[in-house]
């Protein structure tokens, strides 16, 4: 099977099951009403597919080109989202969707701090990823936690370690974003950050 027809696969696979997480994001962005949005990590650009019909200028970057090959129609890059290539302030929104739970904690904070620096003063950050508690639903509990696990182990022990560290709450330093809201999604085992820059 070719890597092209892996991502579309990916895409076939998943989506369906993310398709409210992605309609939920997508109303949330528009209502902040950016003129233009960064996904960070966009895979094969299927958030962004919902904002196509807007007037925001859409860009995705990520450091795969098999999954960019499935982005038809939207300006994704090849970038890697610790060293991303965009001067500073270039972004009112930038989005990472289920990314930073499979990262170490260092790229974690690199990925954050260069998100800060390309977006402009007031700019919004939403973080789209797990956060699995006491309160989620049991059966959203074991199929990501499967689904996880048949990633990889170096893939689950980062989920597990995001997971200790308290997911999103305590990545993001209160020195460079506010938290507007949170809101809990697909049976509480999902969240939505919403920041914003000083
Ligand atoms: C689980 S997928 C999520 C994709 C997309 N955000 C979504 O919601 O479907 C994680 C993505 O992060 C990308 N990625 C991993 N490390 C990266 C990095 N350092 N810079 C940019 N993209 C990266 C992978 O190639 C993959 O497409």
């Amino acid at each position: 099977m070719s890597y092209f027809t892996l991502a579309n696969l990916y895409d076939f696979l998943l989506y369906p099951f993310l398709k409210k997480i992605r309609k939920i994001t997508s109303q949330i962005i528009i209502q902040i009403e950016p003129k233009t949005v960064i996904d960070i990590c966009c895979g094969t650009g299927n958030q962004l597919n919902y904002l196509k019909n807007t007037n925001i200028k859409l860009t995705g970057i990520d450091l795969s080109p098999v999954m960019l090959k499935a982005a038809n129609g939207i300006d994704c890059f090849n970038q890697d989202a610790r060293d991303i290539q965009f001067s500073d302030s270039s972004f009112d929104l930038a989005l990472i969707q289920l990314a930073l739970h499979e990262k170490s904690q260092d790229d974690q904070e690199k990925i954050i701090n260069e998100i800060y620096r390309i977006l402009n003063s007031q700019g919004h950050l939403l973080i789209v990823d797990y956060e699995i508690s006491k309160i989620t639903n049991y059966f959203a509990r074991k199929v990501i936690n499967t689904i996880e696990f048949i990633a990889g182990k170096e893939h689950y022990n980062y989920f597990k370690q995001f997971h200790k560290n308290a997911c999103t709450n305590n990545l993001i330093k209160s020195s460079q974003f506010k938290l507007k809201k949170k809101i809990l999604i697909a049976g509480k085992s999902m969240a939505i950050h919403i920041f914003q820059k000083y």
